[in-house]
């Protein structure tokens, strides 16, 4: 029985000792964001060029503005939230375990990294791709490299297969569901429920060709 006592109390000061001990760490995250990215990666992968097998499109290189909308959205609930979102809720535990301040740590170092080539593996109609891009050169520019002053992101050199999930998102009211709270995410939510499944693929493989070259 005093054994036992003894025992439980060396556990109990083995366990306050390791609470002590990792207490700082945690409390260090703020100033070392490459440190936060270690959250990222089995999903995003080393560099953040993503991983289709789980979903998870290449972020690196986006621009830090976009980034930290994002993962204020995930973290508010704007994003990620809705039943039928199954890669979003992949996302949203990361986004709501982080402080604001680590998501504008994490934005800044993430859109410092170099932006990845990705593959193309969508193909589509390109002249019909492009017709239906005229409307979304008034946002996104005719570049498809986006535009800060209408919290446009780019879309070209972006993983293709992501880009059309998040248009089915949009249309399907699985993203840009608030327009109150959300009002960049509900304009764009207006824009994909004029395309049809061919005119989304034909879009993509458009913004596909766009790809700054590097
Ligand atoms: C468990 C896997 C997982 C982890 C870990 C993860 N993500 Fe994600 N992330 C995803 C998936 C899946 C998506 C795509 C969601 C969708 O399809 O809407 C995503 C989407 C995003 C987006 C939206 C990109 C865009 O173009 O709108 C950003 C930004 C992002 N993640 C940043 C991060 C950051 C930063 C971290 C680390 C702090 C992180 N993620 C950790 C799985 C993950
Ligand atoms: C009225 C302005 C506007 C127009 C027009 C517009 N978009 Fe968008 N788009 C946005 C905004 C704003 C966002 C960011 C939404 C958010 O913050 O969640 C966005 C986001 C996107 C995304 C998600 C990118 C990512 O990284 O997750 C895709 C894909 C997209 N737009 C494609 C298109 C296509 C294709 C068209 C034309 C058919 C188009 N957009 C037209 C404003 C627009």
């Amino acid at each position: 029985m005093l054994q036992m006592m003894g025992l439980c109390l060396r556990l109990s000061l083995l366990l306050t000792a390791i609470f002590l001990w990792s207490a700082p760490q945690a409390m260090a995250w703020d100033d070392r964001p490459s440190e936060l990215y270690t959250l990222c990666k089995s999903c995003h992968g080393q560099d953040g060029t993503g991983n289709q097998g789980v979903g998870a499109p290449a972020i690196a290189g986006l621009p830090e503005w976009y980034l930290k909308a994002q993962l204020d959205k995930f973290s508010q609930g704007l994003r990620g939230a809705h039943a039928k979102d199954l890669r979003g809720m992949r996302m949203r535990p990361i986004g709501r375990t982080l402080t604001e301040e680590n998501r504008a740590s994490v934005a800044k170092y993430v859109s410092s990294l170099p932006r990845p080539k990705v593959a193309d593996t969508i193909q589509g109609n390109l002249a019909k791709g492009e017709a239906t891009f005229g409307v979304c050169t008034a946002c996104h520019g005719a570049d498809a490299l986006g535009n800060q002053a209408v919290n446009a992101p780019p879309t070209a050199g972006n993983n293709d297969w992501y880009l059309l999930t998040q248009l089915k998102n949009f249309k399907n009211k699985v993203r840009g569901y608030d327009p109150t709270k959300d009002p960049n995410g509900a304009a764009m939510a207006g824009i994909a429920t004029t395309l049809d499944d061919q005119a989304m693929i034909n879009v993509v493989a458009y913004i596909n060709a766009l790809k700054p070259a590097k």
